[in-house]
């Protein structure tokens, strides 16, 4: 299942990107150079007298010189529940390094940057109240540890329905998405363990398995075939310098990539971790909820027995409009997580009324509210991506990602681009998240566009009126003729009903 686009741009916009780094790499060294000179020989930063600079010079010179020059594009407050429009403050323009101030005014936006894929963030007939009730019974925190007195029978009935909904024996819950994967995956893996990580990993990924202790390697996105080599020669040379069998080996995967819209492979995958007899960790933030007619994530879309998954994870911040993470497993790894993982022990229990939150969004996905309004939400999600994709797409526009996937990453490649983009789409009342380096190789700045059940046909249409201006305005139309071509030739069925 290969994605709808590309992150290869064509030759001339890559010599173009590379020569727009160029210029802003150089014009910042020119100043740097002559604001010395100005200066008497003492550099323009202020760190205190005789201490180290507390910034790394990369780094400093990267937020002085390129980040501040567009620093209106990132960090924008809103004032609303993140539904389908929210409201984003104005901010004055950028000026030098200062700091931007609020006008006092608010933009109402179509919002296409929150992971409010089924419409749970903001208030829900069904949930809300039962929200509200929590408030009211149990408070907002619970001021302790699971381990401690932070433990309700809400986070219980919580563990108790996530794993029954994933078709796993238990799972275990933390108050961050974040922490669940750096905080649990160094029980996991340790001395003596091979990680074996897709190239494009999440930051939370890397954090865990950097505090594990393992040894890490990585294979290409995405392709099976290369995991199977890394694992082959990975085993062959066993540990390093000892040349002992590795003691265990986990492969670790997304279910949608967050920042290219695309589902694991997951079929090939699960085989070969059966044939090498590894255990496969499974990150389904973006994917629980928004994938399979059920909502039960990438493993019901793509036909996979999650009892082939040993490690499940996934977080509460996207599809449950909530916040936390689990781990879903079998009884006795629940058990083992539970007693040893610093985050159950020593890190505030989920608050109960986000709990609440996420156990009620789970009723309504799995019809438990009376209504089929779970499953409308679903559906709904999968149209609006796949409708929203397909324009996207006669557009011109590069668009990473599977259809089904309502992450939609649309290649902008120059980071000139990112502030264009950004700064037009809120001038007409669209809000659009843009990522480039170093969230991004050089080369591959993007605008990520996340879909939600709650946009409705109006709000998409309007969304596209808005990416005509921009794909003129910009030239964003890199893959004109690939994508006609494809468009003619697909005759799946999503193109058909979408
Ligand atoms: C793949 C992946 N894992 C983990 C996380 C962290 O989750 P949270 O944002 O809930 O802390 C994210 C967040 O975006 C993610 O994309
Ligand atoms: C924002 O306000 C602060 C404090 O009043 C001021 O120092 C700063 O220059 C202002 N920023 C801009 C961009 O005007
Ligand atoms: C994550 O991916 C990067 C880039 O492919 C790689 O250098 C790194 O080793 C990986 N780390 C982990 C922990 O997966």
């Amino acid at each position: 299942m290969a994605g709808t686009g590309t992150l290869t741009p064509p030759l001339f916009v890559a010599l173009a990107t590379y020569a727009s780094w160029m210029v802003l790499f150089l014009f910042g060294h020119l100043r740097d150079f002559y604001r010395k000179k100005i200066y008497g020989g003492r550099s323009a930063k202020k760190e205190k007298e005789g201490y180290a600079p507390i910034r790394q010079d990369y780094e400093d010179f990267y937020t002085r010189r390129m980040y501040y020059r567009i620093h209106d594009t990132f960090n924008r407050p809103i004032c609303s529940a993140p539904d389908a429009w929210i409201d984003v403050m104005e901010r004055t323009p950028v000026d030098g390094q200062k700091p931007l101030n609020l006008t006092g005014n608010t933009l109402r936006c179509l919002n296409l940057g929150s992971y409010n894929y089924l419409g749970f963030a903001a208030q829900d007939k069904y949930c809300t109240p039962r929200v509200e009730g929590v408030l009211d019974s149990l408070g907002w925190a619970g001021c302790s540890a699971r381990a401690d007195a932070g433990t309700t029978p809400r986070h219980e009935e919580l563990e108790r329905l996530i794993a029954e909904f994933l078709g796993k024996e238990a799972a275990v819950t933390c108050g961050m998405g974040f922490a669940t994967n750096s905080a649990f995956i160094p029980l996991l893996a340790g001395r003596g363990t091979l990680v074996v990580s897709d190239a494009l990993n999440h930051s939370s990924i890397v954090a865990g398995v950097r505090g594990s202790g393992a040894k890490v390697k990585v294979f290409d996105h995405n392709e099976p075939a290369h995991l199977e080599a890394v694992l082959r020669a990975a085993i062959a040379e066993g540990q390093p310098r000892t040349g002992r069998p590795w003691k265990k080996i986990v492969i670790i995967v997304e279910g949608i990539y967050s920042m290219e819209g695309e589902m694991a492979r997951l079929k090939e995958i699960v085989a070969i971790k059966k044939k090498y007899k590894c255990y496969l960790y499974l990150d389904e933030a973006h994917s629980i909820g928004a994938l399979g007619d059920g909502g039960r994530g990438v493993c019901e879309q793509l036909g996979v027995d999650t009892r082939d998954i040993d490690v499940m994870m996934g977080t509460f911040t996207k599809s449950f409009g909530s916040c936390g993470g689990y781990i879903a497993g079998d009884a006795g790894l629940i058990a083992y997580l539970r007693n040893h993982c610093p985050a159950h022990l020593y890190a505030t229990a989920m608050s109960p009324p986000a709990v609440e939150m996420v156990i009620s969004a789970l009723h309504v996905i799995q019809g438990r509210d009376g209504t089929g309004r779970g499953k409308a939400k679903i559906k709904q999600l999968r149209d609006n991506s796949n409708y929203f994709r397909r324009r996207l797409l006669e557009l011109g526009y590069d668009v990473l990602g599977d259809w089904d996937s309502p992450v939609m990453p649309v290649m902008l490649f120059n980071p000139a681009k990112l502030p264009a983009v950004s700064r037009y789409a809120l001038s007409r009342g669209l809000a659009i998240v843009v990522v480039g380096f170093p969230a991004t190789p050089l080369l591959t700045a993007r605008m990520r566009v996340c879909i939600s059940a709650s946009h409705s046909k109006p709000d998409l249409d309007y969304a596209l009126e808005v990416f005509e201006e921009l794909s003129d305005r910009c030239h964003l139309k890199y893959s004109e003729e690939p994508n006609k071509q494809a468009l003619r030739s697909s005759k799946a069925s999503h193109l058909l009903t979408a």
